[in-house]
């Protein structure tokens, strides 16, 4: 082994463009506007990036779902200097959740060594199962979910009655849920925010969820997939499609339907960086708390090659930052 000197966590620095993008987006909370929430949160975004020295490439530009404003796939983001690295940016996970001022939303970025990021293409959804360490190599998305589940509390330790699975409340997952319940194991639904679910669920200091399940964003399981690496949990999806349309044009850009992707299939190599900020608060995150004079965020760091994870609890003095951010505080 040649052990390295400690070299750069651009973790550290991207988390900067997830604080900005939630301290303009938490001021749309409860407005009612999906649009000029997500809007505000890639302007800032935006900026933010521009200053970070990296050559970096959006792949995943969320947004395309639902016609978002977005960060463009193919976009140039960063000073253009090295590293070269993929990009992905979800400016708000749960556009919904801060329109209506509900818990849950967080804004999110990974970047990862250019090349290494999966492009989803035409593909908007992934069924996707993701558990941490422990249970690690023993769920597969071709075995029933009531057979997952059992391996899972076996794999822990844990009784079946006593395993949670957290799954996005869709008219999809009806046999979901009865498979969930069939077991004897703990539901718990959310409306939006499967990232913030694939993190709890990976992450093995928070025993609340064991298992999160389900179809949601590809884009979401692209960017859970750096997180769940920096957090050695496992992380399988398997692209999904709406209709005979979706799936033509799938398979005509040449993807493969049935392959289970695992976490490194969506993100390879050993060097994902991953960062988000609360919006509104929620059971991974504290949202965005306003001030006399500015506010404080709380966000999630990691890195995959290091697997440390941070707590970054900011707070942030806007009569200062008003003196000179071109960032509009
Ligand atoms: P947006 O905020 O981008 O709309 O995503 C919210 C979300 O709940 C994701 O977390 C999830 O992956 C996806 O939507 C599920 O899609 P849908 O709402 O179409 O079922």
């Amino acid at each position: 082994m040649n052990p390295e000197k400690p070299d750069r966590n651009l973790a550290i620095e991207i988390v900067r463009v997830t604080e900005a993008a939630a301290l303009a987006a938490a001021r749309w909370q409860g407005r009612g506007a999906k649009e000029d929430g997500d809007q505000a949160a890639v302007d800032a975004m935006r900026q933010v990036l521009e200053t970070i020295e990296m050559d970096g490439t959006v792949i995943i530009g969320e947004g395309e779902k639902d016609e978002a404003p977005m960060l463009f796939n193919g976009e140039s983001v960063g000073t253009g200097s090295l590293p070269k690295v993929d990009i992905a940016v979800d400016p708000i996970d749960g556009t919904r959740l801060l329109a209506e001022g509900r818990p849950g939303a967080i804004t999110v970025m990974a970047a990862a060594p250019a090349g290494t990021m999966f492009d989803p293409g035409p593909c908007v959804y992934m069924e996707k199962i993701v558990v941490g360490a422990e249970a690690k190599g023993e769920v597969d998305l071709d075995a029933p979910l009531t057979e997952n589940l059992a391996a899972v509390a076996k794999a822990k330790g844990k009784e079946l009655r006593d395993l949670t699975v957290m799954m996005l409340d869709r008219d999809r997952h009806e046999d979901a849920k009865r498979q969930v319940r069939e077991t004897g194991a703990r539901l718990q639904l959310i409306t939006d925010g499967d990232v913030a679910g694939a993190i709890l669920a990976a992450w093995e200091d928070r025993p609340e969820v064991d298992v999160m399940y389900g179809i949601g964003g590809t884009p979401e399981g692209v960017i859970a997939a750096c997180a769940v690496k920096a957090l050695d949990g496992e992380h399988l999806g398997r692209l999904w499609t709406r209709n005979d349309e979706e799936r033509g044009r799938a398979l005509d850009a040449g993807y493969d339907l049935d392959q289970i992707l695992t976490a490194d299939d969506l993100v390879s190599g050993e060097d994902a960086f991953f960062a988000c900020t609360g919006i509104t608060s929620s059971q991974l995150l504290r949202g965005v708390d306003f001030h006399s004079n500015g506010a404080t965020t709380q966000s999630l760091v990691m890195r995959s090659k290091s697997g440390t994870v941070r707590f970054i609890e900011a707070r942030h003095r806007f009569s200062k930052l008003r003196q000179y951010s071109s960032i509009a505080y």
